[in-house]
C-alpha cells in the first residue's frame, strides 16, 4: 500500500516536473515569417544590435558576420554562438517574432530547448515589444549566411541543456526592469540600456559558482577574459570619481580625461557597439551610470586631479628605484602630467583604474601588449612592452602602485605567466 502509494507520488512528481520543463517547440510559420517591416524599423534594429553587441559575440569570422561559432570558454567547457543570420537550415531563417522574443526573454530556442546564460537573455527580457521587433526585423534583413556552428564542448552534466531549468529557477527571474518614477525620463531611458541591452553587470559584475551574476554585487568589477572590468559603483577605484561628464567621454570617445581608457573587451563595446548610438542614449547611459558612485567630484574633476597628481608626486621616494627607473625611461615621455596642467599628456597612470584596481590585469595586459589604434582614443597607440622581463613589469608594477597610493599587488608574476601565454 505504502509503496504503491510512493510509486504514485514519484511518478505524478515526474510527470510535473516534464510539465515544467517542456517548452513548446515554436515551429516556423509563413505568416510570421514573411518579413513586414518597415525600413525604419530595420534602421532602428541596426542601432539596437549595436547597444547590444550583437556582432561581437555572434562573429567569429568577419566575412561571416552574425554567422555565430564564436567560442565562449567557460568552467564548464566551451560553447559556441549561435547563427543568426536568416539562413533556414543554419541561422534563425525560419523562426517565428513569437520564438524570436520568447529566446530573448526567455532564454529559450524555437525548438523548444534551453538555452545558456553566455546569451544574456538575463538581461534581452528588459528589452521592450518595440525594440524586439526591430532587432528582429533587423536580423531577418541580413544577408543569409550558411554555417553551422561547432558542436559544444561542455562537460557532463552541463551539457544537458535541460538542467538550465533549474538554472533558471534558483537564479533567473523573468520579471521586466520597471522605471523608477522617482527619477527622470533620461536617467530610466540610462537604465533601460545599460541593465537591458547593454548588459554592463554582464562583464561588470562578479559571478557565482555557477555562472549567475551577484545580484547584490552588481557593477563590483570581475575578472572577463582576463581583463579586468572594473566596479563602477561606490567601490569604484579610480580616486577620481566618475560622474556624467567623464562617463559620456568614455563611452563616446573611448577614454576619459582621468580615470580610464577603453581598451580590450570594453573597447569593443565602445567602438563597434556604441559607435553606433545616437548621442542621447550615450548621455542616457551615463546619468544613470554616475548615479551608481557617488560622485566624489567637489570643486571639480580638475582640481580634484590636480592635488591627486601632486600628491603621487610627494610619494616617490628619494632613492630610484628600478621600477622607476623603467618608469621614468619607457613611460614618463607620455605620461608623466605636472599638477598645473594634469591631463597635458597620456593618461595620469597614478589615476587610472588599470593602476588603482584591486586586480593587476589591465596594466600588465597593456604593458605587454600595448594600445592598438582601435582600442582608446582611435588612431592614437601605445607601443608594447613584451620584451621586459618579469622581474622588471613587476618592479614598474610596484613602483605605479606606491606612486598612487595604493598596496603592493601580491599575484604580479602568476599573472604576467598567464597573459603572457596569451601573447602567443
Ligand atoms: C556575450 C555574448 C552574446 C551577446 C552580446 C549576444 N549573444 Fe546571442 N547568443 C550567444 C551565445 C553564446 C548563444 C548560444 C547559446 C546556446 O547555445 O545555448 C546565443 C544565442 C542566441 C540566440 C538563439 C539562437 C539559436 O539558434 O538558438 C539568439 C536568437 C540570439 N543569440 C540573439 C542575439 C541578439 C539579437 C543579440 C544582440 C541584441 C545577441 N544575441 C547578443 C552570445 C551572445
Ligand atoms: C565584454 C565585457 C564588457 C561589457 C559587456 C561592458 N564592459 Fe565596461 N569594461 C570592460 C573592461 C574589460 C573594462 C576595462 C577596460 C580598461 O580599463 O582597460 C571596462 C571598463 C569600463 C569603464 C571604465 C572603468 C574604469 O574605471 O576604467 C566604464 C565606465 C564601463 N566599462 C562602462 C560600461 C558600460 C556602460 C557598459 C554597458 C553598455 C559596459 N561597460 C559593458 C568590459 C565590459
Ligand atoms: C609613446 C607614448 C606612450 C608610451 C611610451 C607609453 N604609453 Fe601608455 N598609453 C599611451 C596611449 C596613447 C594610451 C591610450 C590613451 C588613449 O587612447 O587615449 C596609453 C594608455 C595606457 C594605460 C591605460 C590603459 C587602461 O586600461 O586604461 C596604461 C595603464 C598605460 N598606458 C601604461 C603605460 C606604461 C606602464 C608605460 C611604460 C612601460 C607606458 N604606458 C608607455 C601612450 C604611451
Amino acid at each position: 500500500m505504502v509503496k504503491s502509494l510512493t510509486i504514485t507520488i514519484l511518478a505524478i512528481l515526474t510527470g510535473w516536473l516534464c510539465l515544467a520543463i517542456w517548452q513548446t517547440p515554436l515551429d516556423a510559420s509563413e505568416d510570421n515569417v514573411t518579413p513586414t517591416s518597415t525600413p525604419e524599423q530595420v534602421e532602428h534594429g541596426r542601432i539596437l544590435a549595436g547597444i547590444g553587441n550583437c556582432a561581437t559575440c555572434h562573429t567569429a569570422s568577419l566575412d561571416k558576420p552574425y554567422a555565430g561559432g564564436l567560442d565562449f570558454p567557460t568552467d564548464f567547457g566551451t560553447l559556441y554562438s549561435a547563427n543568426i543570420t536568416p539562413d533556414k537550415e543554419t541561422g534563425i531563417g525560419d523562426w517565428s517574432r513569437e520564438a524570436f522574443i520568447r529566446a530573448m526573454r526567455k532564454g529559450v530556442a524555437a525548438d523548444g530547448s534551453y538555452l545558456y546564460p553566455a546569451f544574456p537573455y538575463t538581461h534581452f527580457k528588459n528589452i521592450t515589444d518595440e525594440d524586439l521587433d526591430a532587432l528582429y526585423a533587423y536580423l531577418m534583413s541580413l544577408e543569409p549566411i550558411a554555417q553551422e556552428p561547432p558542436e559544444n564542448e561542455l562537460r557532463f552534466p552541463f551539457n544537458l541543456r535541460f538542467l538550465q531549468w533549474g538554472w533558471q529557477l534558483l537564479f533567473f527571474d523573468d520579471e521586466p526592469l520597471q522605471p523608477d518614477p522617482e527619477r527622470s525620463a533620461e536617467w530610466n531611458r540610462g537604465a533601460y540600456l545599460a541593465e537591458g541591452l547593454g548588459h554592463c553587470t554582464a562583464c561588470h559584475s562578479p559571478r557565482n559558482a555557477f555562472g549567475a551574476e551577484k545580484k547584490d554585487k552588481a557593477y563590483a568589477g570581475a575578472l572577463v577574459d582576463n581583463w579586468y572590468a572594473p566596479a563602477l559603483d561606490a567601490s569604484q577605484p579610480v580616486p577620481v570619481h566618475w560622474d556624467e561628464k567623464s562617463l559620456y567621454a568614455y563611452l563616446r570617445t573611448g577614454q576619459s580625461d582621468y580615470q580610464g581608457t577603453a581598451v580590450g573587451s570594453m573597447g569593443e563595446v565602445v567602438h563597434k557597439g556604441l559607435k553606433v548610438a545616437p548621442d542621447k542614449d550615450i548621455r542616457a547611459m551615463a546619468a544613470y551610470l554616475a548615479t551608481l558612485g557617488g560622485q566624489s567630484t567637489v570643486g571639480g574633476e580638475k582640481n580634484e586631479a590636480a592635488k591627486l597628481i601632486e600628491a603621487a608626486h610627494q610619494r616617490v621616494a628619494t632613492n630610484r628605484s628600478r621600477g622607476e627607473e623603467l618608469y621614468i625611461s619607457a613611460c614618463a615621455a607620455c605620461h608623466f602630467n605636472a599638477p598645473e596642467n594634469p591631463r597635458a599628456l597620456r593618461a595620469e597612470l597614478s589615476l587610472n583604474s588599470a593602476v588603482t584596481a584591486d586586480d593587476p590585469s589591465n596594466l600588465l595586459r597593456v604593458t605587454l601588449q600595448g594600445v592598438a589604434a582601435n582600442e582608446g582614443t582611435p588612431g592614437i597607440v601605445m607601443p608594447a612592452f613584451a620584451t621586459f622581463s618579469d622581474d622588471d613589469i613587476a618592479n614598474l608594477a610596484e613602483f605605479l602602485r606606491s606612486r598612487a597610493g595604493r598596496p603592493p599587488w601580491s599575484d604580479v608574476h602568476e599573472r604576467l605567466k598567464d597573459l603572457r601565454q596569451l601573447q602567443n
